[in-house]
């Protein structure tokens, strides 16, 4: 049994994680400041603090109170459409939180540090993305992520503090934030069919993507921690079937059984059009197995949306940018 550290554990992914990690019999620290999150998330199971990592002597204060093994970070206000018109909260939201836990895991012996990374350090590159490309990052989103690797990388040099980066491909499934109206596209056009108003499609809906259910993908994300074929690696985790824009929709429509139709809207800028990656890697290091078809997963996440029901969107982060910013956001239009 292992003292294990999850932040953003009343979050979506993180929610999933400790659910996996205390069924294994650990014991699970769960950090979150619930910005982004719900209490009804937070595994009753697990030991709960209300933190913003943000404030570096809360950090320091938790990791001297409880002798961490493993640290899995999650938190973060993952919203990377949004981060071109929000660079400087989402970028505090990132980086601050990863320097905070980095310092205080070396300082207190912590044997391994998971991060949750991002396709999006990927930019636009040959595809399918493979770990062997460098980074480039297109949006402030990806260029935080790129950061935090960049920073891990240098505590394993320079501290010899043990890691593994993931980077998952878009992740969905029950209990994903569907108020937000900046992210969780599945989510948005979830919560606006039950309203009876069209899914939105940004551009010509043929950007591609390979939508990943939550639990094949936190099985493997839970892995990172036990195995050590996994140590100082980075990871793509991920589904292999890869999808439009246009057909993800049609298959959220069908799912819910609606006639309604997508509508289009202008492109949104700095949007990367085509984001998929290797799966292979995955499949050798964390034990990946794919378990769920999209059709499968969205069937699983429609029967959790309609317990939980629709909602007005919530305008989380305020925009710092207004300039070129799509104009349901500016006009609070979801
Ligand atoms: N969902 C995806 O498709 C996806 C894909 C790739 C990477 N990721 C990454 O995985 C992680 C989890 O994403 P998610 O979809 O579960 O998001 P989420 O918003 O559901 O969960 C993130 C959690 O972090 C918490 N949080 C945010 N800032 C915090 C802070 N300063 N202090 C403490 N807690 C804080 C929020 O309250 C929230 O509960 C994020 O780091 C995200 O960037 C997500």
């Amino acid at each position: 049994m292992a003292n294990i550290l999850v932040t953003g554990g009343a979050g979506f992914m993180g929610s999933w994680l400790v659910d996996i990690l205390l069924d294994k019999k650990h014991n699970v620290i769960n950090v979150d400041d619930l910005s982004g999150g719900f209490r009804r998330n937070i595994n009753k199971h697990s030991t709960f603090y209300k933190i913003d990592l943000r404030n570096k002597e809360k950090v320091n204060k938790l990791f001297l109170e409880n002798e961490i093994d493993i640290v899995y970070h999650l938190a973060a206000y993952a919203a990377e459409g949004q981060s071109v018109f929000t660079p400087i909260a989402i970028n505090e939201s990132i980086t601050i939180p990863m320097d905070n836990l980095l310092v205080a895991s070396v300082n207190t012996n912590v044997k391994k540090f998971i991060f949750a990374s991002s396709m999006s350090v990927y930019g636009t590159q040959r595809l399918p993305f493979n770990e062997k490309y460098l980074r480039s990052p297109e949006d402030p989103y990806g260029i935080a992520k790129a950061y935090c690797e960049n920073m891990l990388e240098n505590f394993y040099d320079a501290h010899g503090l043990n890691y593994t980066i993931i980077r998952p491909h878009n992740v969905y499934g029950p209990r994903q934030n569907i108020y937000d109206a900046y992210r969780n596209v599945l989510g948005i056009w979830m919560n606006r069919i039950l309203r009876g108003k069209p899914p939105i499609i940004y551009g010509d809906g043929e950007q591609k993507r390979a939508f990943s259910y939550v639990e094949d993908s936190m099985i493997s994300f839970a892995n990172a921690g036990f195995l050590k074929k996994s140590d100082a690696e980075i990871i793509n985790l991920g589904s292999p079937e890869i999808v439009t824009i246009n057909k993800a929709c049609r298959l959220v429509l069908d799912a819910m059984g609606s006639d309604l139709e997508p509508i289009y809207m202008k492109g949104r800028p700095q949007e990367v059009k085509y984001a998929y990656s290797t799966t292979k890697k995955s499949e050798e290091l964390l034990n990946h197995k794919n378990m769920h078809s999209l059709k499968e997963g969205l069937e699983e996440m429609v029967e959790w949306v309609n317990k939980v029901g629709c909602k007005e969107p919530i305008y989380g982060l305020p925009l710092e940018i207004l300039k070129n910013a799509p104009e349901v956001w500016v006009k609070k239009m979801m």
